[in-house]
């Protein structure tokens, strides 16, 4: 288990220091609320779990919670830019209720923003008619809970790249040890790590895993370049999603056991499977026997 460095703010051995700290001129562990050691250690820790193995370079921010997440992941695209069509959002309709909250209160009510919902994410056809050059980000969750609904991520990663904007997905339900989507085409993974990857409940948490150069046609080439480390230093420095450093050290310490819980988890979920399958054979052989008894 890591260590909890619970100051506000680490070493420094003058004021020039710390202030070439905050201007972002040097890397330093100057003040807890964007350089934080535990709460890299679990930035790290996810960005790994997300992409090794792979040839993809990714980074990671924790946030205090899943919703602060998707807040952190969605503003920065969301900003006023003259030189396009107003802002709108496509996303699956099938979101966590939050988000669904997040998008259509906040968003669409409250600051005018157009949100398209997806009916059904697996027609192409609607994500290709709903977005245009207005559109600022794809959105989707993956899997969708309690219904467990899917989409194809390559091919609207592929419509998505097509009009030069990120896809964003959240993956709280399936969690890096079941689906790694930035390898399928994502731009943006979010979790809220409150749920599969923290198992013991003792914290609320944001995960937001970005790629290297992801697309987007709004915002500057350091926000491009590194989503991730970009929102910590910019977005969230100056909206306050600080994860405590004790719930970053309690969720890494759940994320030993991921893997173990998964494999459990995958193993309940099949002898149910298994159960319906069995049912649902009865049910048929039922049938066939009515029917038969229906024809003599
Ligand atoms: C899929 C999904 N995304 C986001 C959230 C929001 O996360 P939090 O409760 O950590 O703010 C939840 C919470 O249930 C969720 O299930």
């Amino acid at each position: 288990m890591g260590t909890v460095f619970l100051s506000t703010a680490q070493v420094y051995n003058n004021s020039c220091e710390i202030e070439a700290g905050l201007a972002y001129e040097m890397h330093k562990l100057c003040y807890s609320r964007i350089a934080n050691p535990s709460n890299y250690f679990l930035e790290e820790t996810a960005a790994l779990l997300e992409t090794y193995d792979s040839d993809i370079e990714a980074s990671c921010v924790a946030t205090a919670s899943g919703m602060a997440v998707i807040r952190t992941a969605t503003d920065p695209f969301l900003i006023k830019d003259n030189s396009l069509p107003a802002p709108n959002i496509v996303s699956c309709a099938k979101v966590y209720g939050g988000t669904f909250q997040q998008f259509w209160v906040q968003r669409s009510e409250e600051q005018g923003i157009e949100v398209r919902w997806i009916k059904n994410p697996f027609d192409l056809k609607e994500w290709e008619s709903k977005s245009d050059k207005g559109t600022r980000f794809l959105y989707g969750k993956f899997p969708s809970n309690p219904s467990v609904t899917i989409f194809d991520i390559e091919m609207i990663a592929e419509v998505a790249h097509s009009r030069n904007i990120p896809l964003i997905v959240d993956s709280t339900s399936a969690s890096p040890a079941f689906t790694r989507l930035l390898e399928f085409g994502a731009d943006i993974v979010i979790q809220s790590a409150t749920k599969v990857m923290g198992a013991s409940g003792t914290s609320i948490a944001g995960l937001l895993i970005a790629k290297k150069n992801i697309a987007s046609k709004v915002g500057t080439d350091e926000m491009r370049g590194g989503f991730a480390t970009w929102a910590k230093f910019w977005h969230y420095r100056d909206n306050e999603f600080l994860l405590s450093p004790m719930s970053a050290i309690l969720l890494l310490n759940d994320i030993r056991s991921l893997r173990m819980r998964i494999a459990q988890i995958s193993i309940s979920a099949l002898k149910e499977s298994n159960i319906r399958a069995i049912s649902s054979r009865t049910w048929n052989r039922l049938w066939i026997k009515l029917n038969e008894s229906e024809n003599d």
